[in-house]
């Protein structure tokens, strides 16, 4: 049994080199996707639900797992490494009731210990939380959530700070269905006496996932994956096991490139259910999909055809493989269009793509057209964010030529070690620290 390690998250700033392998069709073999960061990180979080312990398995070895992991031993949890993937996280009777400002300004997830936090020990400071540069990302639904329960808010030299001795359960329509927030007042509504309805809530599958483990452990959960839940909280749950679901980003991420340069590509241990967005966008662009119940098989055609992509919450089209599935249109023929209806900067990359030989046209900030085929040059860059990065990768891997990707951080934040599975499917990607 290891202690979880303390100074891990801090890296040197690393890059990899990438060998372009110039638009031919050869990663073969089997690339197994690892367990969903936009749902162990909420597991995590919701330890501070339990008065004993938790162990969460099938973990990603992600950045900011391990900042999270940081966050929650700063709290005064204790976190045990188990095995490779499997963490024990035990509760101490008192927490610590301020997030380290450091650490919790490094990811966004760090939000969602504030409305747990301030139900258990009624009191909490944060300053705001960070993470891609993809938008303004406010906080303002948590902060109105968590009025409307009862708290006071004060903001103090960039901390928020909330009290509250007794929060009470609410009747709350979230003005947009964000992710985190409706993920957070789940949480918060466990600890609290009395019953929340939660209105317009996100649907996303890892939602869903956090809810079925905490009605395992004992909550009493209801509508969790629809845009209408129920909580009936008021005590703290005992113990539990949490099994991360396969990340469906990372499967998606996986399955663009094998449609790009994959000769019988099978992106093994995902969920084809929650993929149905993408694999629908990857159909209709002309690519041949195989789905099995938990792997996909995908053959890169010989011509790949336009589509027009929007995204949208869940079901609809990830905003997190938006960037990634436009590596993808400057290799179709004829036109396609992107429409980014989640985030107001998620189009920034598009001028390093330009810069490698693509034709797109940015009209306005949430929208671009891209003309295909272009033939893309590898050139020296730089990871903008998580999704950004594994697009600048995916493009440089589909290269004529040799590319450098700088701050690569930013894509060990979500992509587990990319670099190591990739090659071992035929790519060739050496990280340099
Ligand atoms: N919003 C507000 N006010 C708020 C909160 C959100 O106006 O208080 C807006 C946002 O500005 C955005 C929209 O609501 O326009 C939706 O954002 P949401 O809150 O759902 O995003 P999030 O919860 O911060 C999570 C994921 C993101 C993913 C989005 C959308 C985590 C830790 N992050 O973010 O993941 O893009 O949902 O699916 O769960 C990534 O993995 O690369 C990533 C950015």
């Amino acid at each position: 049994m290891q202690k979880n390690t303390k100074k891990s998250s801090i890296k040197p700033v690393a890059r990899f080199n990438i060998k372009g392998i110039d638009n031919k069709k050869i990663l073969n073999g089997v690339l197994p996707v690892r367990g969903a960061k936009n749902a162990v990180l909420k597991a995590q979080a919701a330890s501070l639900l339990f008065s004993d312990e938790i162990c969460i398995n099938n973990s990603p070895l992600i950045d900011d797992v391990i900042k999270m992991n940081e966050l929650l031993e700063d709290l005064g949890v204790e976190v045990k490494r188990m095995s490779e993937r499997s963490f024990v996280f035990k509760q101490p009777k008192t927490f610590k009731t301020n997030l380290d400002p450091k650490i919790a300004k490094s990811f966004r997830a760090s939000i969602v210990l504030t409305g747990p936090l301030l139900a258990r020990e009624g009191k909490v400071s944060f300053p705001h939380p960070g993470g891609c540069v993809i938008g303004k990302r406010p906080i303002d639904v948590f902060l109105d959530a968590f009025i409307k329960m009862g708290a006071k808010l004060k903001i103090e030299d960039d901390r928020y700070i909330l009290e509250a001795k007794h929060l009470k359960g609410i009747d709350l329509f979230f003005k947009v269905p964000s992710v985190t927030a409706t993920e957070t007042l789940i949480m918060t509504a466990v600890l609290i006496n009395g019953t929340t309805k939660l209105y317009n809530c996100a649907c996303e599958p890892e939602i869903e996932s956090l809810a079925d483990f905490l009605n395992l452990s004992g909550a009493k959960i209801s509508g969790a994956g629809t845009p209408f839940i129920t909580i009936k909280g008021g005590k703290k749950l005992k113990r539990g096991v949490f099994n991360t679901p396969p990340d469906r980003i990372e499967a998606g991420s996986f399955a663009i490139i094998a449609a790009l340069c994959g000769k019988n590509l099978k992106i093994a241990n995902c969920d084809p259910n929650h993929m149905h967005a993408i694999l629908c966008v990857l159909e209709n662009a002309g690519v041949d999909v195989k789905k099995g119940s938990n792997y996909i098989l995908i053959n890169a055609p010989s011509k790949l055809k336009p589509v027009d992509i929007k995204t949208h919450e869940y079901p609809g089209f990830p905003t997190d493989l938006q960037a990634p599935v436009c590596v993808l249109l400057t290799q179709a023929v004829g036109s396609s269009s992107i429409f980014e209806t989640v985030f107001e900067d998620r189009l920034n990359y598009t001028n390093d793509l330009v810069r490698m030989g693509a034709n797109i046209m940015n009209c306005g900030p949430h929208r671009a057209i891209v003309s295909g085929p272009t033939p893309l040059h590898g050139r020296e860059m730089e990871s903008l964010d998580l999704r950004a990065g594994l697009a600048f990768l995916t493009a440089a891997l589909i290269s004529e030529s040799s590319s450098v990707l700088h701050n690569i951080n930013n894509i060990d934040r979500g992509y587990e070690k990319v670099e190591e599975r990739l090659n071992k499917v035929g790519a060739e990607i050496t990280r340099e620290n």
